[in-house]
């Protein structure tokens, strides 16, 4: 059954969604998940107790994680019936934002399949809003929630407010959209003093987000860090910033399968480098249960994804879902 649903997705996709401009095609997604009660189908979900993890101390009865994208507190509760262990809600700043100007997302197709660049801009309610649309949120899987900050008292400030929302906190220091956060890698010692800020903001278990297009600060500087202050989950990763004209930035965030042999690699090597002392969850290009499986292989604790949500559907958290039992 969850094969023939991709295999419709897939002509959905290819033959209408793709076809539509970026706007009426991001609307029509959202409206169809606000307004449809996939979560109520149990053929998008399984449920097996050898899935179970841990992360950060937290049970997640399976070890997909939807990642960082949505705030509308009706899309963050479906997306929770969707198959996945933990669900990330989009990066929240201090103030609300209204993001980049469209054209601020594109369509990509290369021969690995096809994805997405975004200059987003951090569209999100801010931090009084978003609490305020959270209450009553009832958690049916663990919440991740998101802060991006330009300075240390941003963060501090985010992490204190949001903080008790979510099972989990992500600090967000590589979006390539805006000077915002991916400025952080490149001043590995004040974040440093970021990190330490954070985690002595909250109790909760915290992730901190890597970018892809800095590996070796990663590794050389900033994961030794976030370990030294007591965070011990780091998401590798976001998007890789590349330029693209057709985007009103000229420059975004490029996700999908293109980005998925950088992930596996990522993973690989800072399981490697670090051992058991860190947790990983892989994000970045996952869009097949086999990729998923890689990832996992690969030393990654967790598999997050978001365009593959949007490509193949939400289906695809099913597949990989019989693919892993299927394996266990
Ligand atoms: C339109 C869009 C908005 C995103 N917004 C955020 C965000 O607010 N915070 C964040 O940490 N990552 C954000 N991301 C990055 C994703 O969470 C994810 O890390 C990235 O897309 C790579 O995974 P993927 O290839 O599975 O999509 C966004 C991605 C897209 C495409």
């Amino acid at each position: 059954m969850s094969r023939l649903i991709a295999a419709l997705y897939r002509l959905l996709y290819d033959g209408l969604l793709c076809r539509l401009p970026e706007p009426t095609a991001i609307a029509f997604g959202q409206s169809a998940l606000r307004m449809l009660p996939l979560d109520r189908l149990p053929v998008f979900r399984l449920e097996d107790p050898r899935l179970a993890i841990t992360l950060g101390g937290v049970r997640l009865e399976n070890p997909l994680i939807l990642a960082a994208m949505y705030y509308d507190p009706r899309i963050l509760r479906r997306t929770m019936g969707l198959g996945f262990g933990a669900v990330t809600a989009k990066s929240i700043t201090l103030g609300p934002r209204p993001g980049h100007p469209e054209p601020n997302l594109v369509r990509t197709r290369t021969a690995s399949g096809p994805g997405l660049v975004n200059c987003n801009g951090f569209q999100n309610p801010g931090v009084e809003a978003f609490r305020a649309s959270l209450r009553g949120f009832d958690h049916r899987v663990p919440l991740i929630v998101s802060v991006a900050g330009e300075t240390v008292e941003d963060y501090v400030t985010l992490v204190r407010e949001l903080g008790p929302l979510g099972e989990l906190v992500e600090f967000n220091i590589s979006s390539p959209n805006t000077k915002l956060v991916y400025e952080w890698s490149a001043r590995p010692h004040e974040l440093r003093i970021l990190l330490e800020r954070v985690r002595a903001a909250t109790a909760k278990p915290l992730i901190v987000k890597l970018s892809p297009d800095f590996a070796e600060v990663n590794e050389r500087e900033i994961i030794p860090a976030a370990l030294d202050a007591g965070v011990g989950i780091v998401n590798y990763g976001n998007t890789r910033r590349i330029e693209e004209p057709r985007l009103s930035q000229g420059s975004g965030g490029l996700s999908g399968p293109e980005i998925f042999g950088a992930t596996l690699a990522n993973v690989r090597r800072t399981r490697e480098k670090f051992g058991a002392a860190l947790e990983i969850i892989g994000t970045g290009g996952v869009d097949t249960p086999a990729k998923a499986q890689a990832l996992l292989r690969a030393g990654a604790n967790a598999v997050g994804y978001f365009t593959g949500f949007i490509t193949r559907g939400p289906i695809l958290a099913r597949r990989i879902l019989e693919e892993l039992v299927a394996s266990a």
